[in-house]
C-alpha cells in the first residue's frame, strides 16, 4: 500500500539538500508499496512556514521537481533541527493526482501537514461536520479530514500540546491509519501514530543507546467528543477542553544522554526505508502516539489494557543494506527469483537437521501437542500466499491425517465461516499486514481457535497477533510480484507437516524421501534457473499473445494458478491456471491451434491423468509447451516445446515447476515494456480490505 517516511534531525546539522535527499531516498525504498504519486513537506527556506511539494507519478518525478527548485528550496542552507515528512501513494480515495497526493494539509497556511496510510471509514461524517464548521476541502481524499480535524481541535484548545491534539483527533477516527504529522505551530516536533497500518520509529545516535525500552505514558481520556451524527441531523458538538491526568515523569521518556544530545529519528511504514541509517527501531502498536519534542521521544497511550506491556522495546533489526539493493540485476523481481537457491536454505536454516533427519520449528514447538489434538487445520491467505497453501494441502492432509481447509481470506470472511475452539488456523502472509488476512485472523482468534502466523516480516501485525508461528526468513521481498516468498512459504508448510508426522512409523520412508528432496533443493533450483535463456526465447514467441492457459493437476495445480497470477500481474495478459481434471468440463473449448497452452506433466501419481489431458489438447490441434521431468522423452514427444526440470519427490516438485513460470512472466513483462517491480494498479502490501 502507500509508504510513509519522515526524518527529524535534532542538533545534528544537515544541509537542506541532505534532508531532501533522505526523504526522497526513503520514498524510493518504499516505492514498491504503492506508486501513483508522491510528496513531501519540509520547512520553507526562511524556516517560518512549511513547503509542500507533490507530484503525480513515481518518486523520480518528485525528485526531478525538487531538483528543479534548488534555489527556491535553499539546498545549501543548514538546519540544526528539522522535520520532514514524505509519502508515496497508492490511490484508494480519489484518483491519483497532485491534489490527492500526500501530505494533506489543514489549511492554506499548511498549519498541520500529514501523511497517511490506510483508510478512514467514517471520513464522510467527519467531513460533513467540518464543512458545517466552515472548513473547505481541496482533495477527494479521506486523509484531508484528519488534518482539518486537527486544526479544529487546536482552535478549540490552543494550549494543548501537539501530541494531545493528535491524541484527541485519532479518537474520532474509525478505520485504519498510520500517520506522521508536522506542524508549523510546533517546529522541530513530529508526532506519529497508527491503528491497523504498520509504522515504526528508528533512532540514530552517535553513541550506543543508553536504553532498550521506551516506557509508555498513559493519560486519562481526553474529553473531546465530537458528535458526527452519522445518519443525518445536525452535527452538534460537545468539545470541551482537554483535561489530562498528570503523566508519568519525564524520566520515562527516551532522552539522548547529556553528552550526546545529537539525535536523528526516522519514521517509516517499513524497515527497508531506514536500514541504511540505523538498525535500532521500535515497532509501534495500535493507538500508540509517538512524539518527538526537543529531541526527546515519548510514547503515549490514552488508556492501558490489562495485558499491555509497560514499554516498547527498541529492537535491533538484522536486515542488511545489500538485501534491499538491486545489485547487478535489472529488477528486484529478477534478483528475487535468482535468490531462491539461497532463500530456501535460509528458510530451513537452524530448523532442518539433515544428519539426524529431524526438524524443529522453534516458534511453534510448544504448541505441537495442542495442534495434534485439533479438529482440523485451516490455511487462510490471499494471492500468492494462498497458492502456497493450495500447493501443500495434499501433503499436510497426508502427514497430519487431519482435514485441511484452504481459504481465501476475503471469501472466508464473507461467508462467516464457522470456526471452533479446537480449530488451528494458519495465516500465511509475506508482509504480515494484508488487511483481509489480518481480519480473518482476528475473526478466528475471537472464536477461540489457535492462531499460527506464517510470515516473512518480523514484527508485522500478523506476527504479533498470532499465538505462535513460523518466520519464513526469505529476506526482504521488494518486487510486488511475490516469488521467493512463495517458495519459502511452501517449504515452511512442508516443514510443519514433517514436524507433525515425526513419530509416525508408517511414514518413515516418506519422510526420508522428503528430507532428501529438501536437501537437494538448493542445487536443483540452481539447475532450473539455468533455463533462463530458454525461457526468454519462449517469451519472445508468447509476448504478443492475448491469452495463456497453464494446466496441471495434483501437486502441480498450485503452480498453474501461481504461474497464471504472475503472468497476469506482470504482463497484463489474460492467463488462467486450469485444473487439468476440469479440462473437458469447459476449458477445452478454448483450445485450438492458436491458443498458447503450457502443461505441467510430472512423473507423479497423476501422471497418466495428465497425459490424457495432454492428448486431449493435442487432439484439438493445441501446441502445448511442456514443463516436465528431465529426460522424460516419452512425455516430450507430445510437446511443441519443452522446459525440463530435475526430478524430486512429488510433494516438492511444485517448487521447481513454478520457477520457469516466474521467469516467463518476468521476460514477457520486460519484452512488453511493463514495469516489472511495480505493476500497474497493484501494491505489495494491501492494508485495506
Ligand atoms: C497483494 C500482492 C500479492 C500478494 C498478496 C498477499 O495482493 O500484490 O503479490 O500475494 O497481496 O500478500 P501477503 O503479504 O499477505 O502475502
Amino acid at each position: 500500500m502507500c509508504g510513509i517516511f519522515a526524518y527529524l534531525n535534532h542538533l545534528t546539522p544537515k544541509t537542506r539538500k541532505e534532508v531532501l535527499d533522505f526523504l526522497v531516498n526513503g520514498l524510493k525504498r518504499l516505492e514498491y508499496r504503492g506508486y501513483d504519486s508522491a510528496g513531501i513537506a519540509v520547512d520553507s527556506a526562511d524556516g517560518r512556514n512549511v513547503s509542500i511539494i507533490k507530484k503525480n507519478g513515481k518518486v523520480q518525478a518528485l525528485q526531478d521537481e525538487i531538483y528543479s527548485r534548488e534555489a527556491d528550496l535553499a539546498f545549501e542552507a543548514t538546519a540544526d533541527c528539522h522535520v520532514g515528512i514524505a509519502h508515496t501513494r497508492w490511490a484508494t480515495h480519489g484518483t491519483p493526482s497532485e491534489r490527492n497526493a500526500h501530505p494533506q494539509r489543514s489549511d492554506e497556511d499548511n498549519t498541520f501537514c500529514l501523511v497517511h496510510n490506510g483508510i478512514i471509514t467514517n471520513y464522510k461524517d467527519i467531513k460533513l461536520f467540518l464543512t458545517k464548521k466552515g472548513h473547505t476541502f481541496e482533495s477527494e481524499t479521506d486523509t484531508e479530514i484528519i488534518a482539518k480535524l486537527m486544526m479544529h481541535i487546536y482552535k478549540k484548545n490552543p494550549n494543548d500540546t501537539f501530541q494531545e491534539i493528535v491524541e484527541q483527533c485519532i479518537q474520532q477516527l474509525e478505520g485504519a491509519f498510520a500517520l506522521c504529522i508536522k506542524s508549523k505551530l510546533f517546529p522541530g516536533e513530529c508526532v506519529a501514530t497508527r491503528r491497523g497500518s504498520p509504522l515504526l520509529v528508528a533512532i540514530k545516535t552517535k553513541t550506543r543507546l543508553a536504553t532498550d525500552h521506551i516506557p509508555i505514558l498513559y493519560g486519562k481520556d481526553l474529553v473531546t467528543s465530537l458528535d458526527f451524527r452519522p445518519h443525518g441531523g445536525t452535527a452538534a458538538e460537545t468539545l470541551t477542553a482537554a483535561s489530562l491526568m498528570p503523566r508519568t515523569p519525564s524520566t520515562a521518556e527516551f532522552q539522548p544522554m547529556e553528552e550526546d544530545k545529537q539525535v536523528e529519528y526516522f519514521f517509516a511504514s517499513d524497515a527497508s526505508a531506514v536500514i541504511e541509517h540505523t538498525n535500532r527501531v521500535i515497532f509501534l502498536e495500535d493507538d500508540d502516539v509517538a512524539a518527538v519534542k526537543d529531541g526527546t521521544l515519548s510514547i503515549h497511550r490514552i488508556r492501558r489494557n490489562m495485558d499491555d506491556p509497560h514499554a516498547r522495546e527498541i529492537t535491533t533489526i538484522k536486515m542488511e543494506i545489500q538485501q534491499i539493493m538491486k545489485g547487478n540485476y535489472s529488477f528486484f523481481m529478477q534478483k528475487e527469483i535468482f535468490e531462491q537457491p539461497e532463500s530456501v536454505v535460509n528458510t530451513m536454516r537452524g530448523r532442518v537437521n539433515f544428519d539426524t533427519q529431524s526438524i524443529v520449528l522453534g516458534g511453534i514447538k510448544e504448541y505441537i501437542p495442542e495442534i495434534k489434538r485439533c479438529r482440523r487445520l485451516m490455511l487462510i491467505a490471499c494471492g500468492t500466499s494462498y497458492h502456497s497453501a493450495v500447493a501443500t494441502r495434499q501433503l499436510l492432509e497426508e502427514l497430519t491425517e487431519l482435514p485441511v481447509m484452504v481459504e481465501l481470506a476475503s471469501d472466508f470472511l464473507d461467508r462467516n465461516t464457522p470456526v471452533f475452539r479446537d480449530d488451528v488456523c494458519f495465516f500465511i502472509s509475506q508482509s504480515g499486514e494484508t488487511a483481509d488476512t489480518l481480519m480473518a485472523l482476528r475473526y478466528c482468534k475471537n472464536r477461540g481457535a489457535l492462531i499460527v502466523g506464517v510470515t516473512n516480516t518480523v514484527g508485522s501485525s500478523i506476527c504479533r497477533e498470532s499465538h505462535c508461528g513460523v518466520h519464513i526468513n526469505a529476506g526482504p521481498e521488494i518486487g510486488v510480484a511475490s516469488t521467493k516468498a512463495y517458495t519459502s512459504q511452501f517449504i515452511s508448510l512442508v516443514m510443519f507437516g514433517m514436524v507433525m508426522s515425526e513419530d509416525r512409523i508408517s511414514l518413515q520412508q516418506r519422510r526420508r524421501d522428503i528430507m532428501k528432496g529438501l536437501q537437494q533443493l538448493e542445487e536443483q533450483i540452481k539447475e532450473v534457473l539455468k533455463l533462463d535463456s530458454k525461457v526468454q526465447e519462449l517469451a519472445k514467441d508468447l509476448y504478443q499473445n492475448k491469452s495463456l492457459l497453464i494446466m496441471g493437476r495434483g501437486y502441480n495445480f498450485a503452480t498453474c494458478m501461481e504461474g497464471a497470477l504472475k503472468v497476469k500481474e506482470l504482463t497484463y495478459m489474460h492467463s488462467e491456471g486450469i485444473m487439468a481434471g476440469e479440462l473437458k468440463h469447459g476449458p477445452l473449448a478454448l483450445v485450438d491451434e492458436t491458443m498458447p497452452v503450457i502443461m505441467i506433466v510430472m512423473r507423479d501419481p497423476v501422471y497418466t491423468k495428465c497425459m490424457n489431458a495432454l492428448q486431449q489438447v493435442t487432439a484439438r490441434q493445441g501446441q502445448p509447451i511442456l514443463i516436465c521431468e528431465k529426460g522424460d522423452k516419452d512425455t516430450q514427444e507430445f510437446a511443441s516445446r519443452v522446459l525440463e526440470v530435475p526430478h524430486t519427490v512429488d510433494c516438492l516438485q511444485g517448487i521447481l515447476t513454478v520457477i520457469p513460470l516466474q521467469l516467463l512472466s518476468y521476460h514477457i513483462a520486460v519484452l512488453k515494456g511493463c514495469n516489472v517491480d511495480c505493476p500497474r494498479n497493484l501494491a505489495k502490501s494491501v492494508t485495506v480490505e
